[in-house]
């Protein structure tokens, strides 16, 4: 009787870590497909929200709200651009908080001549420092959105539109078409208008419930396959156990030798390296990416070295690196995939959370900077980096150095897949352990030698440090003796 309920519970869940398996092997085999969406994040969207607020002689106002429900991705400067098909004849007499890029041809207008008379107009978010009665709450950070888990507060962007040539009830109105999003580049796909129930709002003391006269909701996805993009990180790879560093995968991000202009790169050395950097230029120009020149020309490098073991804990640290001259990153995120992350015990000087992509799968990591302290990643140079260190505890029952297990399975940086090494060439644990049996002979001599290797270890580290913060890429062989450690 026992034995056979103990045996259909591990049916179960020999069942259950099976349907695990194929759920895992489906999105990661859709990500190297087509990634029609991204599998940490499959339910991130950006939903925008048309409430219209009140109605007019011939038309309507509506506040536009846009919300980055993303966990990790945002969008940068120079922030986002929306556009749209009017239904019918719609002109826009005036926005607060965001602005049309064209006008477009009002001539059939006398007197009051609308804000953009366009079919469809393009929509870019008003500036920081704009007067004050031209903004709304939510407005005027150039089309910058933070992401859902790292800024909630400033994930979201609204402005307010008055059309005129519209209906004027909900019954004719017609919503509009066709909507596109730039966050800034391309990559998102914009679903049609769905009527929705009217939006309620509540005033601040609670006391008291508006609501919108009509409200219509339209959903944005992301793809990094339509995004089209070179990648823009890569990971390399390094341990206590073996001197070998895995370096970025060659080429990862662009090949040096075909010089065109994603594959242009500045050596460090080069002279006068400021006035390379940043030539004279006219102001509002907006110059081209300028990254360091290394095997892999990434913009970013990812570097996880697993740093120690202890009886029941281990530890890694995790270097970002800025190879990119002409970019600082400012509240950047990367996501770390490990199934370690279960039983993560401490983290240094990063932000940490734990994103659960599918249900009983905790093994993902979102990790950010602390603001003010590192949330900043300064531009190629010596400040170009930032640093974390992580505690896991171990899992007897699936801990192990063997087999690449220490590595992550997956990084992203700002939420782009950084390329990641061929798992055949990660650093492994030599034949016969890292931790060998140690003999009485042995014990007595350990620790002379400890100390003779310690002194050579501070010599090494003095001669070697320099490079390490670098540009070594590749199998290079340059920490000998701090596999014994
Ligand atoms: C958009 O994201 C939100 C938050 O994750 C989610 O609740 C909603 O269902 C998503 N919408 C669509 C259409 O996927
Ligand atoms: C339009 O308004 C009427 C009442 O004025 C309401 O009954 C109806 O549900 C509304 N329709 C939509 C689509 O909001
Ligand atoms: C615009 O949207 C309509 C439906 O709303 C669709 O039939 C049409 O193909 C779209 N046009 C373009 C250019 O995407
Ligand atoms: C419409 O969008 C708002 C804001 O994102 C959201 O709260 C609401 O649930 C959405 N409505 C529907 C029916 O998806
Ligand atoms: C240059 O690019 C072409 C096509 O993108 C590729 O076939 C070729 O291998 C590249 N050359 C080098 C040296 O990487
Ligand atoms: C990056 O930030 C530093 C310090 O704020 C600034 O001096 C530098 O010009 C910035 N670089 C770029 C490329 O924006
Ligand atoms: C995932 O694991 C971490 C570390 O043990 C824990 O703090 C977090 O609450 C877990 N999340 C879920 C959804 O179980
Ligand atoms: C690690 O986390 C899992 C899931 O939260 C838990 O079942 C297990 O006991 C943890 N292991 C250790 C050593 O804490
Ligand atoms: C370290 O790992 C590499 C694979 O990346 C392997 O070729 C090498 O033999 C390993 N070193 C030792 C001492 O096992």
């Amino acid at each position: 009787m026992d034995s056979s309920v103990s045996r259909s519970t591990s049916v179960v869940s020999n069942l259950s870590f099976l349907a695990v398996l194929i759920v895992f092997l489906i999105s990661s085999s859709s990500l190297t497909s087509t990634e029609a969406y991204d599998a940490l994040d499959p339910e991130g969207n950006i939903t925008m929200k048309w409430d219209v607020m009140s109605w007019t002689p011939d038309g309507y106002v509506a506040v536009v709200t846009m919300f980055n429900f993303q966990k990790y991705r945002h969008i940068p400067s120079p922030g986002w651009t929306l556009g749209w098909k009017w239904a019918k004849k719609e002109v826009i007499w005036s926005m607060v908080g965001a602005q049309t890029t064209e006008q477009g041809d009002c001539s059939k207008y006398k007197g009051n001549i609308p804000h953009c008379c366009k079919k469809d107009p393009t929509v870019v978010d008003l500036l920081p420092g704009t007067p004050y009665n031209q903004q709304i709450a939510n407005c005027c950070k150039g089309g910058v959105l933070n992401s859902w888990v790292q800024d909630p507060g400033n994930a979201a962007s609204s402005f307010q539109i008055s059309v005129g040539a519209a209906g004027t009830t909900n019954k004719t109105v017609r919503v509009p078409r066709n909507f596109t999003l730039m966050g800034p580049g391309p990559g998102y796909t914009c679903g049609p208008a769905k009527v929705v129930r009217p939006t309620k709002f509540v005033t601040t003391d609670t006391r008291r419930t508006t609501q919108a006269m009509m409200t219509w909701n339209i959903t944005c996805t992301y793809s990094q396959f339509l995004a089209q993009r070179t990648p823009t990180c890569c990971v390399s790879l390094s341990s206590f156990y073996n001197e070998t560093i895995v370096g970025c995968p060659t080429c990862a991000c662009g090949c040096q030798n075909n010089r065109t202009e994603s594959g242009a790169c500045l050596d460090p050395d080069t002279p006068h390296l400021a006035s390379v950097v940043s030539p004279p230029t006219k102001k509002g120009t907006i110059l081209p990416p300028l990254v360091q020149c290394t095997r892999h020309l990434c913009p970013i490098r990812v570097h996880w070295h697993v740093k120690q073991n202890y009886k029941e804990y281990w530890r890694v640290k995790i270097t970002i690196t800025n190879f990119n001259y002409r970019l600082n990153y400012s509240q950047w995120n990367m996501v770390a995939q490990h199934p370690n992350f279960d039983n993560i015990t401490q983290i240094f000087s990063f932000n940490y959370k734990s994103l659960t992509p599918y249900a009983g799968l905790n093994d993902t990591a979102m990790l950010w900077g602390v603001k003010f302290y590192n949330d900043f990643l300064s531009e190629a140079g010596p400040l170009g980096n930032v640093q974390s260190e992580i505690l896991f505890r171990k899992d007897q029952a699936t801990f192990s150095f063997e087999k690449g297990w220490a590595f992550p399975r997956r990084i992203y940086f700002n939420g782009d897949n950084c390329v990641m090494p061929p798992p055949d060439t990660y650093p492994f644990l030599p034949s016969g352990g890292f931790r060998p049996e140690v003999s009485v002979f042995a014990s007595v001599l350990l620790p002379v030698l400890l100390v003779s290797l310690l002194l050579l270890r501070v010599s090494f580290i003095l001669t070697v440090l320099p490079l390490t913060n670098d540009s070594v890429s590749g199998s290079v062989r340059v920490r000998p003796w701090l596999g014994l450690f």
